[in-house]
């Protein structure tokens, strides 16, 4: 059966293509949810694409992939520096856990150089726009070959 990855992408990414296009790019979420899907048919994985506002949505859907899902690829977005509620929903699950930023985080306000989530991440990209999303495809695809 082909393993499931859950891509989910925190507040203001529905707005990609026109927010702050200097520091997000141009592409939308639906260019952006394209080039995954195209990754993963490349890798031999399925993604299940989603964008939510609201934390407690967030929250629910990482506890929908624990048992579903074979990773998980996070952007959460302003919720990366504020939620220690997605950070421990994403201690519990026992799959790995990819962070992206489309930014680099770390070249940036400084509020944005912390990062609950990253606590429960196996790794961490930014700065990198719509091709930290395809590493960390890559990347999960290969920690799940190491576990077979
Ligand atoms: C972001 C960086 C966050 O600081 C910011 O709040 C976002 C997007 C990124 O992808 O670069 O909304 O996660």
């Amino acid at each position: 059966m082909t393993s499931i990855i859950t891509i989910l992408n925190g507040p203001n990414l529905n707005l990609l293509g026109t927010r702050e296009p200097e520091t997000y790019g141009t592409g939308t979420l639906d260019d952006l949810e394209t080039l995954c899907a195209e990754t993963a048919e490349g890798l031999g994985l399925a993604i299940d694409f989603r964008q939510s506002n609201t934390e407690g949505e967030l929250i629910s859907w990482v506890h929908e992939a624990r048992t579903r899902s074979a990773g998980i690829i996070i952007n959460p977005a302003g919720y990366s520096h504020t939620s220690v509620a997605l950070m421990d929903a994403l201690l519990a699950v026992d799959i790995p856990v990819m962070e992206v930023h489309l930014s680099n985080i770390h070249k940036r306000e400084s509020f944005r150089h912390h990062s609950y989530v990253s606590r429960a991440a196996q790794g961490v990209i930014c700065g990198l726009g719509f091709a930290g999303y395809r590493l960390a495809l890559i990347a999960l695809s290969d920690i799940l070959e190491e576990d077979l």
